[in-house]
């Protein structure tokens, strides 16, 4: 009696476990982006619309914040990282790779001074840096993006 108790409950611990396991797993794995790259796009599609708002409603603090969102969350080195070593493949000129890293280099320098004159609270070198950003969106993805 009591050694049929005690293995039914130890059949169900184990259950159990196994199925926290795999939860655990699924979690993990829950909504994995593709790729460092895409991951970092679908970030900075965010963070440059709250950079746009922070800009037109004159609010410097939040441009810096929403920066800072971004670069704290290594994924600039990442895709580097990724698409220099062949690991990451953009869905166009995936061959001509000195562009997209010349692309690359510009847009982060120029998101750098933005967060500079965010820093500042210089709202007209925040627009200028903010228009100059757009254009690096679109420069890099007529190139690399399907
Ligand atoms: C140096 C190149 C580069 C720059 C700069 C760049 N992107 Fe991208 N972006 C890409 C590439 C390449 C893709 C396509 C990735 C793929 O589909 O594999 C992409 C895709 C995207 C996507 C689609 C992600 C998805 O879910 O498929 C969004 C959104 C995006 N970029 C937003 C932006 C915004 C906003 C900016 C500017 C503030 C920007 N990107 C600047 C290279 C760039």
């Amino acid at each position: 009696m009591m050694k049929g108790y005690g293995l039914k409950r130890c059949a169900t611990i184990l259950l159990m476990l196994f199925c926290a396991a795999i939860t655990a797993h699924a979690e993990t794995n829950k909504g994995a982006p593709e790729n460092p790259l895409i991951e970092e796009m679908r970030l900075l599609d965010g963070v440059y619309a709250e950079i746009v708002n922070a800009v037109a409603l004159n609010n410097p603090v939040a441009a810096l914040e929403a920066i800072e969102r971004l670069e704290s969350s290594g994924l600039m080195e990442k895709t580097v990282a990724g698409v220099s070593s062949g690991a990451i493949k953009t869905p166009k000129n995936s061959d001509k790779l000195s562009d997209f890293t010349r692309f690359d280099k510009e847009f982060h320098a120029n998101l750098a001074l933005l967060a500079k004159a965010a820093a500042a609270k210089d709202q007209p070198r925040l627009l200028s840096f903010t228009k100059k950003l757009l254009d690096g969106c679109v420069k890099c993805h007529r190139t690399y993006r399907k």
